[in-house]
């Protein structure tokens, strides 16, 4: 595995902003990333990782259903190589905003045996899932996995190298976040910026 791309990832400061115009609720606390700021973010990550892995090698990306659908939508579409691109899906919050027991949701069903392949999900967290999809992934014989993430809870897995991705978009500070793929209770999937969760909301149903 290859070190995370400390030079390029953004680090998000522990300020909230105020939620958006049009978008505030009584559930969130405000914006930490905002839209405009994911959007550049994302097409030099998309950059990035064409300009180091061996495009001219079969390769597999495979977004981890269903928080990195906004994520992974985004960033193929600046994606100028021959590649397949299939889903898994994982869910770790069953019932509340701490993680829980690992649950496959979607299984790998592409032969990737013999080919790199390139797993993005929304955000690393305690690194237990990106643990768990390198583990099962190995299982079937691809040249290399190379792992991107939006988000790094950087907090929380700090003083580990065993938890990185291979490309990061932000390290933010630890809160439950919520948008841009990352939802709570089924919710805010849809925003456009990454927001903060009110803390009296915790405790419910988060994937
Ligand atoms: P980890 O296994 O603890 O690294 O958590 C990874 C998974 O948990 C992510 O793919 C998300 O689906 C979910 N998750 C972790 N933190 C958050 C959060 O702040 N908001 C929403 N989902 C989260
Ligand atoms: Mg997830």
């Amino acid at each position: 595995m290859t070190t995370e791309g400390e030079a390029r990832t953004r680090t998000i400061p522990d300020r909230i902003r105020l939620t958006p115009t049009g978008w505030e609720s009584p559930e969130l606390k405000g914006m930490l990333v905002s839209a405009s700021e994911i959007q550049s973010r994302v097409r030099e990550l998309a950059d990035e990782i064409q300009s180091q892995l061996p495009v001219d090698k079969p390769i597999v990306i495979l977004p981890v259903l269903s928080g990195s659908f906004l994520f992974a939508a985004d960033l193929v579409r600046h994606w100028r190589f021959a590649c397949e691109l299939d889903f898994i899906g994982l869910s770790s919050y069953g019932a509340s905003t701490q993680p829980g027991l690992i649950d496959w949701t979607h299984k790998l069903k592409t032969d990737i045996k013999d080919k790199h392949v390139l797993v993005i999900d929304d955000i690393l967290d305690t690194g237990q899932t990106l643990d768990e999809i390198r583990k099962e992934l190995s299982k079937h014989h691809p040249t290399a996995i190379h792992t991107c993430v939006l988000l790094h809870k950087t907090l929380k897995t700090s003083g580990s190298t065993r938890f990185q991705a291979d490309y990061t978009g932000f390290k933010i500070p630890d809160h439950f976040v919520v948008g841009y793929g990352l939802d709570f209770a089924l919710k805010f999937r849809q925003l456009p910026f990454i927001g903060i969760l009110s803390t009296n909301c915790h405790g419910t149903n988060a994937d």
